[in-house]
């Protein structure tokens, strides 16, 4: 009975590629890939979003972006592989998980030093809307970020030298790079352009919330429209911050954690600044997905979107320079005192609902975007 048990393991087990040498010991196994690559540069957003003129405004690189199918398959099988690490065992994907809407679900990612990083691993989607990229904003171009985690040392901590060695000397590579981009050669221009085809691809506009757009949200429930018009209406004004299709902003702002955030640990913009009227600034995320996006903010802070919906209810810290949305009058200077919402238990929970109308249960499950390993 043992034996035949430790047999079924082993032929379980993904067979090695047969021509595989070890790099540091490793084995190595080859991606699945369907036969005819995805159709990665059919994909796009849907006619409203490009005739949405706030969402052209904000387009930031989406156009100048070349997406080929064979690219785009080299991106989401370096984005997968935890080849890409120091010692074979983070990939992009452990931290961006793709049934988490490519989150985390804990406040500190680790990567290979075990040590956890300070802020909450991001979701990645639409990233053609932001220019600028990480919660204090301070990268500008997705080009010029997907690197940077490979040579991080609590990320990936990998020499970028030395990756291209590795990659070369990986059985599937030269071929992936040959379709990608006409010769086997590996190089870190290619390893980041592959990379930001990938991610340009994961694009997110199918949830409840955009079939109610279509069909005046005949199927929310009484809980959902409550919530809905919690969320537009003009005291709370989330859609002020979180605004149009995308729910988000290009302008980072202050929603009052903390009224001393460099204090606390993590003055955000400020810390970069060094300027008092920005700390605790950080970006303005997207909502979407953010029901499977926990935990909440830069942080990880609040482990539900009830107690991220409470804060906003009744816990706003006054802060020298806490947006202007967030006090009773909604405008004038900054720094004025919060305002007290004081929702009551069925405008909290229907803003709750709400917020999970905006989940896309497509692309945490869509093949294209996953591993194929
Ligand atoms: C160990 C966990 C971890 C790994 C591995 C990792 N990331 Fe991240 N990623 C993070 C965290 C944490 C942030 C936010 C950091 C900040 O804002 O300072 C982030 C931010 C990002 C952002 C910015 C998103 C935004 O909305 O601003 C992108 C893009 C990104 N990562 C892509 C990648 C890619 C590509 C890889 C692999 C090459 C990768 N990440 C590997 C944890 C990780
Ligand atoms: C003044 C602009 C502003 C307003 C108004 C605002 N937010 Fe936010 N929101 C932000 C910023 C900035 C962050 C990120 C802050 C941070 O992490 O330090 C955020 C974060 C969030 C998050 C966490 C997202 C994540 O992925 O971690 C949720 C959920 C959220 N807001 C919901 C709401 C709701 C609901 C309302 C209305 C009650 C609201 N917001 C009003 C600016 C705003």
């Amino acid at each position: 009975m043992v034996a035949c048990g430790l047999l079924l393991l082993a032929a379980c087990r993904r067979e090695p590629t047969s021509d595989a040498p070890s790099w540091q010991g490793a084995v190595v196994f080859a991606p699945h890939l369907p036969a005819t690559p995805y159709p990665y540069s059919a994909l796009n957003f849907p006619q409203s979003w490009l005739d949405d003129p706030a969402l052209a405004l904000f387009s930031g690189f989406g156009g100048d972006i070349e997406v080929t199918d064979a690219g785009a398959t080299l991106g989401r099988v370096l984005f997968h592989d935890t080849r890409l690490s120091v010692d074979n065992s983070v990939s992009c994907g452990s931290c961006h998980r793709q049934s988490r809407a490519f989150a985390d679900d804990v406040a500190g990612s680790t990567g290979v030093s075990g040590i956890p990083l300070a802020r909450n691993t991001p979701g990645l989607f639409n990233l053609q809307y932001q220019r600028r990229l990480f919660w204090d904003m301070r990268v500008v171009g997705l080009e010029n970020q997907v690197l940077q985690p490979i040579g991080h040392p609590d990320e990936m901590g990998m020499d970028l030298g030395a990756l291209v060695d590795k990659l070369a000397d990986t059985p599937y590579y030269p071929q992936l790079f040959e379709d990608a981009f006409g010769d086997a050669e590996v190089n870190l221009d290619r390893i980041m352009d592959a990379l930001v085809q990938f991610l340009s691809c994961i694009r997110t506009y199918q949830s409840r919330y955009d079939a109610g757009l279509a069909n005046d949200f005949a199927d929310f429930t009484e809980s959902e429209l409550l919530g809905k018009d919690v969320f537009f209406n003009g005291s709370t004004r989330c859609n002020q911050c979180h605004s149009g299709l995308n729910f988000f902003s290009t302008q980072p702002t202050i929603n009052g954690l903390e009224n001393d955030y460099a204090a606390a640990g993590d003055g955000g913009i400020g810390d970069l600044t060094g300027n008092a009227a920005d700390d605790g600034r950080f970006k303005t995320v997207s909502l979407r997905n953010v029901g499977l996006t926990a935990p909440y903010m830069h942080d990880g802070r609040f482990a539900t979107l009830r107690e991220v919906v409470d804060f906003y209810s009744d816990n706003i810290e006054p802060h020298p320079h806490l947006d202007e949305r967030l006090s009773e009058a909604g405008m004038g200077p900054s720094g004025q005192a919060p305002y007290l919402l004081d929702l009551n238990e069925a405008e909290r929970e229907g803003l709750v609902a709400f917020l999970h109308t905006l989940t896309d249960t497509a692309i945490v499950a869509d093949p294209i975007f996953g591993s194929p390993f």
